[in-house]
């Protein structure tokens, strides 16, 4: 059953709420073609920087309709626990527990913000969240507030898209102003929306977090030996660190 946080600030809810609520019944497929069939590829890279045991426990921070809550069940046999914003989002990670049976007794799925999780500090061996920093108002204190519940010595993997650079620019921008609106509108009115909306927010967010200083944010949040590494043409970033102890 999901549970409900009361951290869910209103405020903080807004804009993923009116994002995602429309779009979270069957969103895994468009997520997947809107991407060029890249999206569970890179999940995949995500997840190869986590050393996971069957006695982890793990957080998916801003796991939508838990794609990667359910790899992470099914790879590493680990403690999963999958925390979103937005209910609907969250009612479509249900519905897959449901239709698994008994087969995801061990993944808790839990309605609350990354800005204020309602989880005890020290509580995860690893944390990971995919698409999450473009939408919180401050990233660093998400970053710290992600970094309290990690225990010593835990590993906190990242994934978002990213600009590519050099050649790649033009055709990334042709992808992002033309292609994705129209090829959203081809899923319906809403996906065509978040179409428009993606690349103006990946480049608004880059702006102002330029890949140097979100890697500078990790480490003053707490994390060391902070690394990345992009994915198709520069398409995706994958950032993970440890958390100093
Ligand atoms: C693009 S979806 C990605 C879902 C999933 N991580 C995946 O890779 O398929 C982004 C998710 O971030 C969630 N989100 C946005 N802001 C959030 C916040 N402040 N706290 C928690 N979740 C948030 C949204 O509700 C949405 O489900």
């Amino acid at each position: 059953m999901v549970a409900l946080s009361t951290s869910t600030h209103a405020e903080a809810a807004e804009v993923p709420r009116r994002i995602f609520s429309p779009i979270a019944s069957g969103y895994d497929r468009p997520a997947l073609v809107l991407s060029l069939f890249q999206y569970r590829r890179w999940h995949r890279f995500l997840l190869s920087r986590l050393a996971l045991t069957p006695d982890s426990h793990v957080l998916d921070m801003a796991t939508g309709t838990g794609a990667l809550a359910f790899d992470l069940l099914d790879r590493n046999g680990a403690q999963v626990t999958g925390a979103d914003i937005t209910r609907p989002m969250l009612l479509e990670a249900q519905r897959r527990v449901d239709g698994r049976g008994g087969g995801a007794k061990h993944l808790q799925l839990l309605q609350c913000s990354a800005e204020a999780p309602p989880l005890a500090a020290e509580s995860f061996d690893a944390i990971t969240f995919a698409y999450l920093l473009r939408y919180v108002s401050d990233v660093p204190a998400t970053l710290r507030s992600l970094a309290e519940l990690l225990r010593p010595g835990g590993v906190m993997v990242s994934l978002d898209f990213a600009i590519p650079r050099g050649a790649w620019y033009p055709l990334w921008r042709l992808y992002t102003d033309a292609v994705l609106p129209a090829g959203g509108r081809v899923f319906s009115r809403h996906w065509r929306e978040v179409g428009a909306f993606l690349g103006t927010s990946i480049r608004g967010f880059y702006q102002r977090w330029p890949e140097g200083q979100l890697l500078e944010a990790w480490r003053e949040a707490g994390f060391r030996d902070v690394r990345s590494g992009r994915l198709s043409l520069g398409g995706a970033i994958v950032i993970w660190g440890h958390k100093a102890g």
